[in-house]
């Protein structure tokens, strides 16, 4: 369903009015389009608190790209800036800063204690409202489950405040903040989701934590296809979110094989033809599902690497008047299916070296919703299985969740015009995502070199009021 209020609101009477009102003004996010788009354009200013250890890796992979690099070393607090290699001019910082920057990138991975969060200010004061429009802000720290100093940890931990307050500072422009933990001696593990943090991959991905773990070199992939040669189970894949998911995981790459329960087929089927995949009817929830899906995984491909948990859904009845079916089929599609098609795919050992689960969780899983205690319930468990199982995956293997927020589907649609509307606006973006958003994301958790991205939540919700 397309959102007429965002359209009329980004025409000069709409803009005009929508000011004069007092309402919000959305912005159109520019979204990934091109094959060989590079993953950031334009001027990006890097910098970096002293005794900062991932900064010559962040100078590297900027440098690999077509950005113009300036770096903030004109500041005591901010030497360790011009360590982002000879790629970088100096800047000095004064009121004249003559340039807006697609990006501001800042690695505070040298904090010791909280007095160091002060070169957090000295960086970001002159800089952030020369952030251009659809611009990204991204602080790289060490995971605070890492420092042994209760103040570092403090330090660390604070970067989390900061930029969820700054993704909402930045959210009116179409902007966006996110922060990446990493562990120590994780520098090279940081590719592929500083990638995707400053490219437009993550237009609808704003105040979000990543917890980059350190983990061996990723192989060599092909940059415009990184899933080639890899075969991806997605289920639900006939429409929504499901049919975003297959087609971006195809772009990536990846050969397909597309699950939904055998009413859909005629749908699931176009959505696979288009991108040559395979369509399997099942219903996740039958008895026989995880061997029927293992048995066909086998038979096609003789294992599988990608394994998508997207199918999912909603019976929303408040709890004193849910019937008790309403309850369990949402339990077993949203959470029950899940473990039940792993523990197949690993007792047969289909999945494949280096192969990555990816689950569907949602806002509601971490906030709670009225009237949805059943699929909050599923939801939540989401996390909770992702995370134990992120502990036990061995052979290179990752687990994490996407936590969507308000994303434009036939589940939305349906929604009560009031409720859908607030869902739509109560984010710091003003606007609901696309099924593309989700789907970007989840090809960044598939990434090869994602082979440090193990165990988390990242909501795609534009930073949404609800929940944490
Ligand atoms: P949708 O209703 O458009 O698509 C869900 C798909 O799952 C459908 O194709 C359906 O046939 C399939 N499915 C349902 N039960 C199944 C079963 N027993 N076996 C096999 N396939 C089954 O939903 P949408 O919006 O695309 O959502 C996708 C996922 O994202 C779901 O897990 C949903 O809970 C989650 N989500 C969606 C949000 C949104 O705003 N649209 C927000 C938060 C989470």
């Amino acid at each position: 369903m397309s959102d007429r209020y965002l359209k009329f609101v980004n025409t000069p009477v709409g803009r005009t009015a929508a000011q004069s009102l007092g309402l919000p003004s959305p912005v159109n996010l520019k979204r990934w389009k091109r094959a060989d788009q590079p993953f950031i354009e334009g001027d990006v200013l890097v910098g970096a608190a002293n005794g900062s250890k991932a900064i010559a890796a962040i100078g590297s992979l900027l440098g690999a790209s077509p950005a113009k690099l300036f770096h903030a070393s004109a500041v005591d607090t901010l030497n360790d800036s011009a360590k982002s290699g000879n790629k970088a001019k100096a800047l000095p910082f004064n009121n004249d800063i003559d340039r807006k920057f697609s990006a501001l990138v800042f690695d505070a991975t040298g904090m010791r204690d909280t007095t160091d969060l002060r070169a957090l200010y000295d960086f970001f004061h002159p800089t952030i409202r020369k952030l251009a429009g659809n611009g990204r802000v991204l602080v790289i720290g060490q995971d605070p489950a890492t420092c042994r100093q209760p103040a570092k940890a403090a330090a660390h931990q604070a970067l989390e405040g900061f930029v969820r307050s700054v993704g909402k500072e930045v959210g009116k422009k179409g902007s966006t903040a996110n922060l990446l933990w990493m562990a120590p001696g994780a520098e090279k593990q940081l590719d592929s989701s500083m990638r995707f943090f400053l490219s437009p991959r993550s237009a609808y991905v704003s105040g979000q934590v990543a917890r980059i773990g350190k983990s061996t070199d990723a192989p060599a992939t092909n940059p415009v296809a990184p899933l080639t040669g890899k075969v991806a189970l997605v289920t639900g894949a006939s429409r929504g979110i499901g049919a975003a998911i297959a087609e971006t995981l195809a772009r990536e790459g990846a050969t397909v094989i597309g699950l939904d329960i055998p009413p859909a087929m005629e749908e699931l089927q176009k959505v696979m033809g288009a991108i040559k995949g395979k369509a399997l009817a099942c219903d996740i929830t039958d008895e026989k599902a995880p061997k029927q899906i293992a048995d066909y995984v086998k038979e096609h491909f003789g294992g599988i690497d990608l394994v998508i948990h997207n199918a999912g859904i909603t019976r929303d009845k408040t709890l004193g008047n849910m019937p008790e079916h309403f309850w369990d089929m949402t339990i077993a599609v949203n959470l029950t299916a899940e473990e039940l098609i792993d523990e197949e795919l690993m007792h047969q050992e289909l999945l494949r070296e280096n192969g990555r689960i990816v689950c569907i969780s949602s806002i509601s899983g971490i906030a709670g919703n009225f009237g949805q205690t059943n699929y909050s319930t599923a939801k939540c468990g989401v996390i909770g299985y992702v995370e134990a199982m992120a502990k036990q995956v061995k052979n290179g293997v990752t687990i994490n969740a996407i936590a969507p927020g308000f994303i434009e589907t036939q589940m939305t649609a349906a929604m009560p015009i009031t409720i859908r509307e607030a869902g739509r606006r109560m984010n710091s973006l003003s606007q609901g995502g696309l099924p593309v958003d989700v789907a970007e994301a989840i090809a960044w958790y598939c990434n090869p070199a994602s082979n440090g991205v193990n165990g988390n939540v990242v909501r795609v919700c534009g930073q949404s009021l609800i929940g944490k």
